[in-house]
């Protein structure tokens, strides 16, 4: 076997390889991991952490997914839908803070209103946000879940130009067990096809430490990132939230918690040594599990951040899993509290930019000098 010292510093990873590095828990091994994913990254992507401003406009969801707060059965909580203009004083904010870009996320719907909502909100968006520093609006991510391709091709023509939807596990089997019967793991690859077919950077990701998860099938979600060529990747830890069928394993992740939360990060650290120039965020899942999450997220390798702009008065009924932070806060106080960490952590914030990911920039501008996607920008 290979010492781990070598195992970080090669370019092509094996399936068994990628599940021993994600096992690592002993201290000098992971900081052995950290420090080769943190490099890479710097090399590939930069110094820059990239912003988007998470606006969760609605709860209300037909999904029914075994592990989610906001499942279509759970009847403890309050569902809502901001009005458009909420949604476009969010945007205002956002864009004055100069944050650069903002995602739309929601439950999930599929009825000509919804998608009219999120259609007049994106063209809205890009129309009222133009500032001198930023004449083409922000940029505008959607996470709306499963639609039609000629509902992505809409969005797209309204000017949202990068699309998230997790595929929460490439075991189809882990899939099934995740979810109800109407959902499906073949159509989730579809609708990740359709918005890659109909132009959007494509952003996907997967749930970390969930019961009945091995390192393999970890490492089988990292080479599905890879073949699908994603420009981005949003992912973080499993927790439990008590009003879904999955509660029912409280117990077994509350024994877990320390392992799953460095899992997540091996994750990320991992991710960033296979894909390499692909923008990884440092989800809000990491820092319900320990206060300074995130910004140990990008130590490990991811380069994005979310910071919450939901109005405050929603967020409580926006509970994807417990333990969600900064439910009483506004958005001035996380930005000054994220903006505090970031830089303590050594990094740069990237403002009035749309922080496209290297990856999307190479495939689409055609300048990859190895052909593979590019090399590492001089340090
Ligand atoms: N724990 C962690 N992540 C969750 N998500 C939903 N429920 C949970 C949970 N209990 C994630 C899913 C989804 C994203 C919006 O939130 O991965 O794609």
């Amino acid at each position: 076997m290979k010492s781990l010292a070598d195992l970080v510093r090669q370019t092509e990873f094996t399936r068994e390889e990628i599940a021993f590095l994600l096992g690592r828990r002993e201290t000098n091994e992971v900081e052995l991991l950290r420090q080769a994913a943190e490099a890479l990254c710097f090399a590939w992507v930069g110094n820059t952490v990239h912003f988007r401003g998470l606006v969760e406009f609605s709860n209300i969801c037909v999904c029914d997914c075994h592990y989610c707060g906001i499942r279509k059965s759970n009847p403890a909580i309050t569902r809502f839908f901001l009005t458009l203009d909420e949604v476009m004083q969010a945007a205002h904010w956002c864009a004055e803070q100069g944050y650069g870009s903002l995602v739309l996320q929601s439950g999930e719907r599929r009825d000509e209103a919804f998608i009219d909502f999120v259609e007049t909100a994106v063209r809205r968006i890009r129309a009222e946000t133009r500032t001198a520093q930023q004449p083409d609006g922000l940029g505008i991510t959607l996470c709306v879940g499963e639609q039609t391709r000629e509902t992505y091709a809409r969005f797209k023509a309204a000017g949202a130009h990068r699309y998230l939807l997790r595929i929460e596990s490439t075991s189809p089997h882990l899939f099934r067990q995740l979810h109800p019967a109407g959902q499906s793991f073949e159509q989730r690859v579809q609708c990740l096809q359709w918005l890659r077919e109909t132009g959007f950077q494509v952003g996907t990701g997967v749930m970390i430490g969930f019961p009945g998860q091995t390192l393999e099938n970890l490492a089988d979600d990292v080479l599905f990132f890879r073949s699908l060529d994603v420009d981005m990747i949003g992912m973080g830890p499993y927790l439990v939230h008590k009003q879904t069928p999955m509660a029912a394993q409280e117990k077994e992740m509350a024994a877990r918690h320390g392992e799953v939360y460095q899992l997540a990060l091996n994750m990320i650290a991992v991710t960033r040594l296979v894909l390499k120039n692909v923008n990884i965020a440092a989800t809000t899942a990491l820092q319900a599990m320990k206060a300074t999450g995130r910004e140990e997220g990008l130590t490990y390798g991811a380069n994005v951040i979310m910071p919450q702009l939901t109005p405050t008065e929603f967020r409580k009924d926006y509970q994807l899993y417990e333990g969600k932070p900064c439910l009483d806060e506004n958005r001035d106080q996380c930005k000054m509290c994220l903006q505090r960490r970031i830089t303590g952590a050594g990094r740069v914030i990237g403002f009035h930019e749309w922080g496209d990911s290297r990856h999307a920039r190479d495939r689409t501008e055609n300048t990859a000098p190895s052909g593979e996607g590019g090399s590492p920008s001089k340090p």
